[in-house]
């Protein structure tokens, strides 16, 4: 079975400002709600207020004492509570014709009698009872009354066990009655979570936040819980039916980028059908044509390869598409069973290495370093990648050390310079640090890399200017050579304008541009989801949340796409319930992403 977190280790590694990226996102679209957040501030206006509004504000401090004869603080209101029980003259039931048979004025003030007797009772926990004077006062009344239904909602709350069913049934009613009646919104949203009705929870406590100007704090949290719930939930689903395919272009090339080039095998004398499909496989993959190799890797070695050190690379290269498909204890087997093979193959060891860090196995992985250094101590790929292994642990000195002895082994790999500068740069070297970069992007003028990842450090320290030079520079290399290009400075680009102008529009041409070059690019997605957002465009926010989501690889990203993408449903729910908010909402997130 494929593992939910397959490569999370090497999207660490990626780009260093990640974490930066995110909170630049986070920090100003923050989750779906901070939008609305604001809606207190802007708006002094409410709906029809009613009884219910007016008692909530002036009973509050009074009302604390009292509720504590209820175990739910949420029942009828105090003020409905108040008056003093009258009693009702004719104790029995009306038949429907009675009821008939009276003037409106009178129907209504009986009505307004019983439910008064109800609020005693539910007072006094009389629940049952409680209910059957609400029923009357429901069948008494000329019109529905959305308090009478909310009220006997909450005596089904209350009883044990509670009626759940009962609960939504009224509050259906009274907010047909009453579409802003907070109150039973609250309670419908508390017993469809009850019955595990996730996504119809999630719609009532966001409308109850929303209209409650997020004064409700529990209201709140109940959204982030019950986002979390479908979330999770919805996520299992997806990781139990979805297929395991290979991650975008922009991720593969950057996993095979951290590897040196190294020459195709010597094929033996006579060349079996399977010896010469792993020639094809490895020659597609120098191209660049990952679907291609893992099919080709794959009938190799269904077709059987004849020679030793073949087996060993074809099981390499299997092992290595596995893990980026997911599948992390596959993975494990293919690279295992290459060293066995052919113990000097350093890659598989380092590979082996990475799946260990994966599992949360830092000690194996640094034996599997060892093991690859005894059989081949002049290999500067080992040193690179033990460098990367204490960089994500946070030991940048060793990890500076050892991508400075890679380089000294082989100088004419990029990453490791570009990594000794970031290293450095951890450290606080700041100079150094710059130094390593400008003798990077000098000693490689035709890399794009050295120029993006010194830009994300420019970023860093909102030198935005020079941030933006850099990356423009990068995605001149980047389209100076032949395609596949990488996107990831053209992002990048967007992202600074977006800090340094807040030009949304701009930010957004990059991310397209971006997704039209590499339409499996997770960053240029996640990024213009987030600057929907920040615009209140909230369909389209679903939609490219929804993308995010598809492309996601391992569990921990696909709940994160999955909560918001519920969270702006949640919200588009909201802006057509409630169209009177709509354009209220959507001015607020316009103005937060300022
Ligand atoms: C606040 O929200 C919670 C959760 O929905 C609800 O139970 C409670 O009644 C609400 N409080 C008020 C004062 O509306
Ligand atoms: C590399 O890292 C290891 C720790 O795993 C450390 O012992 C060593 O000194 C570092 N430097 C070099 C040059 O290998």
């Amino acid at each position: 079975m494929a593992t939910t977190s397959s490569t999370s280790y090497f999207e660490r590694l990626q780009d260093f400002v990640s974490e930066n990226k995110k909170a630049v996102l986070i920090g100003s679209a923050a989750a779906v709600l901070a939008v609305g957040g604001a809606v207190y501030y802007a708006s002094t206006s409410r709906g029809p207020g009613g009884d219910l509004e007016k008692g909530k504000s002036r009973d509050k401090k009074k009302s604390s004492k009292k509720r504590k004869t209820v175990n739910d603080a949420d029942g009828p209101l105090l003020e409905e509570i108040k008056p003093k029980v009258v009693e009702v003259e004719e104790d029995a039931r009306l038949s429907p014709e009675e009821i008939a048979g009276m003037p409106v004025e009178e129907r209504t003030k009986l009505a307004g009698t019983l439910k008064t007797r109800g609020n005693a009772l539910y007072q006094n926990r009389k629940f049952q009872q409680a209910v059957d004077m609400y029923t009357r006062a429901i069948e008494v009344a000329t019109k529905p009354e959305p308090v009478y239904y909310s009220n006997r909602a909450a005596c089904y709350m209350n009883m044990s066990p509670p009626k759940y069913e009962l609960v939504v049934q009224d509050c259906d009613e009274a907010l047909r009655a009453d579409t802003n009646y907070v109150k039973a919104l609250n309670r419908r949203a508390n017993a469809l979570e009850a019955l595990s009705r996730y996504e119809e929870a999630l719609r009532d406590f966001t409308a109850a936040t929303i209209l409650d100007k997020f004064q409700n704090e529990s209201a709140a949290q109940a959204v982030e819980r019950v986002l979390k719930k479908i979330a999770v939930e919805k996520a299992a689903a997806v990781l139990a039916t979805r297929e395991p395919r290979l991650p975008s272009f922009t991720f593969i090339s950057a996993y095979f980028a951290a590897f040196r080039p190294r020459p195709l095998p010597t094929l033996p004398e006579n060349p079996s059908t399977g010896d010469n499909t792993l020639i094809l496989a490895l020659q597609a993959l120098e191209a660049a044509d990952y679907a291609h190799a893992v099919s080709l890797v794959n009938e190799a070695i269904d077709q059987g390869v004849s020679w030793e050190t073949g087996k060993a690379e074809a099981l390499n290269l299997r092992g290595t598409f596995k893990f980026l498909m997911g599948d992390v204890s596959g993975a494990k087997e293919d690279l295992y069973e290459s060293v066995k093979i052919f113990p000097s193959l350093t890659q598989s060891w380092v590979k082996i290495a990475s799946v260990h860090m994966e599992q949360g196995e830092g000690t194996k992985a640094f034996e599997c370093f060892e093991q690859a250094i005894k059989h081949n101590p002049q290999d500067p790929d080992i040193y690179y990648h033990r460098g990367q292994v204490l960089f994500i642990t946070n030991e940048f000195k060793e990890a500076a050390d050892n991508y400075t002895k890679s380089s000294e082994l082989d100088d004419t790999f990029v990453f490791s310079h570009i990594q000794l500068a970031v290293a450095q740069y951890k450290m606080d070297e700041l100079a150094r640090s710059m130094a390593t970069f400008r003798r990077t992007m000098t000693n490689f003028p035709q890399r794009s890399e050295p120029q993006n990842y010194y830009g994300e450090l420019l970023l860093d320290q909102q030198r935005f200017q020079d941030a933006v030079d850099k990356f423009e520079r990068a995605v001149e290399l980047e389209r100076a050579k032949p395609p596949p290009m990488n996107v990831l400075p053209l992002v990048n680009k967007g992202l600074a304008i977006f800090q340094w102008k807040q030009d949304i529009g701009a930010a957004e041409r990059c991310c397209e541009e971006a997704l039209q070059i590499d339409p499996g690019c997770e960053p240029a997605v996640a990024t213009l989801a987030q600057l929907s957002l920040q615009q209140g465009k909230i369909d389209r926010a679903v939609e490219m949340f929804q993308r995010q989501a598809e492309l996601a690889r391992s569990e921990p990203e696909l709940v994160n796409a999955l909560t918001y993408q519920y969270a702006s449903m949640a919200q588009l729910e909201f802006t057509r319930n409630y169209p009177a908010m709509a354009e209220q909402l959507a001015q607020i997130a316009r103005s937060m992403a300022m």
